[in-house]
């Protein structure tokens, strides 16, 4: 008799947890993105592994004098244009792809991402919560109101809100920038109410990210990780995809819908 495959087991004990549960939400990570070509920052491959850890003042380098800031930005794209060209060219996976479907259907009742590269909208998800904030808006560091970048006049340098005249910055949160206001309570008030959380691709290193998990865990939540590799929360999770999100979220989609059939 053929081995049954150690993921399938994990996937019918998550479709149980999840079926069984009344609020999903996912906290997702760089890991989502990687079959989309956009390399994670940690780990191998890890942006942050080949070029070293970003400096952590990153905003207070851009609040001292936000058009010295702003003009280098436009003239030079810097050391990270393997990333912002990955950024450019990527197209939603299969992960993302299943996630949207999740949500469609029900089984997902909100995504929390940490991702920047806009790819859970451009696979029809609708609710989502980008804690890092979307590299094709801008934010009003004032009144915090967003704009679409490709839309900007970029003529006034720092550019300017059209609300409320304050500088205008990229909507992706700097190192060393607080969240902001309304991501962080969106983020709150999903978690609290969340009976199951997925991990998808994420190392759980970063924070306030990494605590909503434990929030929920608190709350009584179930913890799913879907990610091939270990993370610091593996051991607090009530099941674990061990695989790449492109191959876990697909089959687990397929074996909810079956599921669901099998009890209507
Ligand atoms: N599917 C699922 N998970 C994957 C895959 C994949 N195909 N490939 C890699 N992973 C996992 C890795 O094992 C790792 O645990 O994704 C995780 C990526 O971790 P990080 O690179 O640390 O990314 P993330 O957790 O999103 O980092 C958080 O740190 O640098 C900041 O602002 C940045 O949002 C980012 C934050």
């Amino acid at each position: 008799m053929a081995a049954r495959d150690p993921l399938h087991e994990a996937i019918e004990e998550t479709t149980r947890i999840v079926a069984a549960s009344s609020y999903v939400v996912a906290l997702v990570g760089a890991g989502i993105s990687v079959e989309s070509g956009i390399p994670p920052f940690r780990g191998p491959g890890g942006i942050w592994t080949k070029v070293g850890e970003p400096v952590m003042n990153g905003y207070q380098r851009f609040i001292a004098d936000p058009a010295e800031w702003w003009a280098e930005r436009l003239s030079d794209r810097d050391e990270l244009s393997e990333f912002i060209q990955a950024l450019e060219a990527a197209q939603p996976n299969k992960a993302h792809q299943a996630m949207a479907e999740m949500e469609r259907d029900g089984f997902l009742h909100h995504t929390i991402t940490q991702n920047i590269d806009n790819l859970h909208q451009e696979a029809g998800s609708q609710e989502i919560t980008e804690i890092h904030g979307n590299r094709l808006k801008l934010r009003c560091i004032d009144c915090d109101a967003r704009f679409p970048l490709k839309e900007f006049p970029l003529d006034e340098i720092p550019p300017r809100c059209p609300q409320c005249r304050g500088i205008m910055k990229p909507d992706t949160v700097m190192f060393g920038e607080p969240i902001p206001v309304d991501a962080l309570r969106s983020c709150e008030y999903h978690t609290s109410l969340c009976d199951c959380m997925l991990l998808v691709g994420t190392s759980a290193v970063v924070y306030p990210a990494a605590e909503f998990p434990i929030i929920a865990l608190r709350n009584g939540a179930r913890l799913i990780e879907v990610n091939p590799e270990e993370t610091p929360l593996s051991d607090l999770c009530a099941a674990i995809l061990r695989a790449p999100a492109g191959e876990a979220l697909p089959r687990l989609l397929e074996e909810l819908r079956r599921a669901r059939k099998s009890t209507s």
